[in-house]
């Protein structure tokens, strides 16, 4: 009988690389992110992940999968993908949801300056991606991926506050469907950003969840 694998999803802030090992070790680990899905996600841990942590704009978590089964050749770890947040505020309006769903958002943030909009502070999931290299992302699926994500995001808020997560994608129907069965909501667009320029479309569909 073959044994049981025995792995586990492990994460570590990037900033905790950062203080253990030379700039050029991290870049090398980042150099091994393929997502040829989406280039913007694979060029923002290559080139943006360590400066955005350093200056506090958006902090990254690398996603290793982790296994000391036998069958692995004993103790194996690899990078199967990582998801940056980053604080901002968000404007939902009114008419984009549901009265219950409207009532429930305005205890958190402040609807009474301009009548049918709602401005909250959210954390935003930045970047979400699965590592294809050498077929990595087998081995964790996009629900656990952003499941560790809104876990830390609940963490974080559960000591500073806030209630609701947003993110922002390309106008895909089956990304926009994988969001909506991760309990994700359409409250808007946004027009891309001039240096954004490998997203498809001109605008992303933004979603939110209330935690
Ligand atoms: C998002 C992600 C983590 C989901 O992983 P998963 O649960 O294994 O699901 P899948 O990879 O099957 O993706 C779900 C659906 O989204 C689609 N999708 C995923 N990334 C996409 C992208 N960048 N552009 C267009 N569609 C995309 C898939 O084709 C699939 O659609 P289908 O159900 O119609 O086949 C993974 O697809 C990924 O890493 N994508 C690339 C990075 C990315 O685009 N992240 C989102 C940034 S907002």
């Amino acid at each position: 009988m073959s044994k049981i694998v025995n792995s586990e999803l492990v994460q570590i802030n990037l900033n905790e690389l950062v203080n253990q090992l030379e700039e050029s070790d991290i870049k090398e680990i980042l150099s091994s992110f393929v997502c040829d899905k989406n280039k913007e996600v694979e060029q923002f841990i290559k080139e943006k992940a360590i400066v955005f942590s350093a200056q506090g704009i958006a902090k990254t978590h690398l996603v290793y999968w982790s296994s000391s089964d036998e069958k692995w050749g004993g103790k194996s770890k690899e990078l199967v993908g990582y998801y940056s947040i980053a604080p901002k505020t968000i404007t939902i309006k009114k008419e984009t949801m549901s009265k219950s769903k409207w009532k429930k958002i305005c205890k958190h943030g402040d609807c009474l300056s301009v009548p049918g909009v709602c401005n909250l502070p959210a954390l935003l999931i930045g970047q979400l991606a699965k590592n294809y290299h050498n077929g990595n992302d087998t081995l964790i699926s996009g629900s656990d991926l952003l499941q560790l994500a809104i876990e830390k995001i609940k963490k974080v808020q559960a000591e500073v506050g806030g209630r609701i997560v947003y993110l922002e994608c390309e106008d895909a129907p089956g990304l926009i469907k994988f969001y909506n069965d991760n309990g994700f909501t359409v409250f808007g667009k946004r027009k891309l950003d001039g240096d954004e320029t490998n997203l498809k479309g001109e605008y992303l569909i933004q979603l939110f969840k209330y935690l």
